[in-house]
């Protein structure tokens, strides 16, 4: 990616939060980073907060999920599932398209029951799911639809953003993302009504409801001010730098790199393949070994979610956290006595989740600088000539 810019503007905002009240300059900048953020995202509202978590859990207490309450995920990473349980709602697992390494809007459908009360979309690696298909179902069950942008700050489909699609978009702004403040986000909200109820999740007041302490703080907002206008170059220039990785493996057909739908821009926070060299006899140790002797270190040995290292790469449902209900230390949220349905988080659930993810071939552009980028492509496209 682009070397990260800097001007005085980030240490003025800064001297100036050290200078004056902290607490209402918090919420003044706070403020004036949502006004700035809705001039690029004009939705119903706009809530700066402290991460993509922080997000995903307002709009799910936005909606009103709670026990006994199923809410459709993907199981590619952890994040949408988890938030779910925050609520203590059950995470329902829907399956994905090995293509396009988003959740496959049909899977969508079988997985509704009268338990449904919501989706989650996760927009992988920066490519927008396919919204049409998954919007229009949820609008047959009369759904909310939350998108998770971490990955797709500025993606578009159809020349709209990501988090303008949906009901809510939830945002990240943590250490490993295009625009980075350390740990941050935001919430869109385009729903008129979302955005009304939405007003009790701010902390500090006493709330009519419980509420937990998401609001972002004004030092983090001083430096997503002065990096907002960067970072749509910083995207640009991990959009272009990706082509490296898309050239380093054409013609090459056990390497395939995620399809991005034609009506997508895709943002590239991460670049990823499949490796299919185990269909070709290619062992898969001895290809990431190789692609490390030729200095294409970075990759990840296969896509692991984060959080799970050390574990074997797997759809996340097989993951402890979610294969033993205990989230909550009583067996909830799935053994809970409001929850009506079944849940099995077990190896068959999601079979195209299944065989791509151990098969994930992933590399991080965000924080990696342009040189070490092209020696991992050139490394990437030396290793495939080494076993074609
Ligand atoms: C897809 C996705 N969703 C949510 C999150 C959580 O983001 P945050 O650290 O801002 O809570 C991440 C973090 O990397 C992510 O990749």
């Amino acid at each position: 990616m682009a070397t990260r810019t800097y001007s005085n503007l980030e240490f003025d905002l800064l001297r100036k939060w050290l200078d004056t009240n902290q607490d209402s300059t918090s919420e003044k900048i706070t403020n004036e980073l949502a006004e700035l953020i809705l001039k690029d995202y004009p939705s119903n509202r706009v809530l700066p907060t402290n991460s993509c978590m922080g997000s995903l859990h307002i709009a799910l207490q936005t909606i009103g999920i709670g026990p006994g309450d199923e809410v459709i995920v993907d199981p590619i990473v952890t994040f949408a599932g988890m938030s779910v349980m925050y609520q203590n709602g059950v995470p329902v697992f829907a399956d994905v398209d090995t293509n396009k390494m988003n959740v496959n809007p049909e899977s969508i459908r079988n997985r509704i029951t009268e338990r449904t009360k919501a989706i989650i979309c996760t927009h992988h690696f920066g490519s927008i799911c396919d919204m049409e298909e998954i919007l229009a179902i949820a609008k047959e069950h009369n759904l909310p639809v939350i998108e998770d942008c971490a990955h797709s700050l500025f993606a578009l489909r159809n020349n709209k953003y990501a988090g303008l699609l949906g009901d809510f978009g939830c945002f990240s702004f943590n250490h490993r993302k295009q625009l980075s403040t350390g740990h941050g986000g935001f919430l869109t909200i385009n729903n008129e009504e979302y955005a009304e109820k939405s007003k009790f999740t701010h902390f500090g007041r006493i709330p009519e409801r419980i509420n937990w302490n998401y609001n972002m703080p004004g030092v983090v907002a001083a430096l997503a001010i002065a990096q907002w206008e960067h970072a749509k170059n910083y995207v640009k220039k991990d959009h272009d730098l990706a082509k490296l990785y898309t050239e380093a493996v054409e013609g090459c057909d056990w390497i395939v790199p995620q399809q991005i739908p034609e009506q997508n821009w895709c943002a590239y926070h991460i670049w990823a393949g499949v490796y299919k060299g185990d269909e070709k006899g290619i062992d898969y140790k001895e290809f990431m070994n190789a692609l490390r002797t030729n200095g294409a270190d970075y990759f990840l040995p296969s896509f692991i979610p984060y959080g799970t290292f050390g574990l074997e790469p797997s759809p996340v449902y097989l993951y402890p956290i979610f294969k033993e209900p205990k989230a909550y230390t009583k067996g909830c949220p799935t053994a809970c006595p409001h929850y009506e349905g079944e849940v099995k988080y077990e190896k068959g659930l999601c079979p195209d989740a299944e065989y791509l993810v151990p098969r994930m071939l992933n590399t991080v552009l965000s924080p990696i600088e342009d040189e070490r980028i092209k020696r991992y492509a050139e490394g990437l496209n030396k290793t495939i000539k080494q076993f074609s």
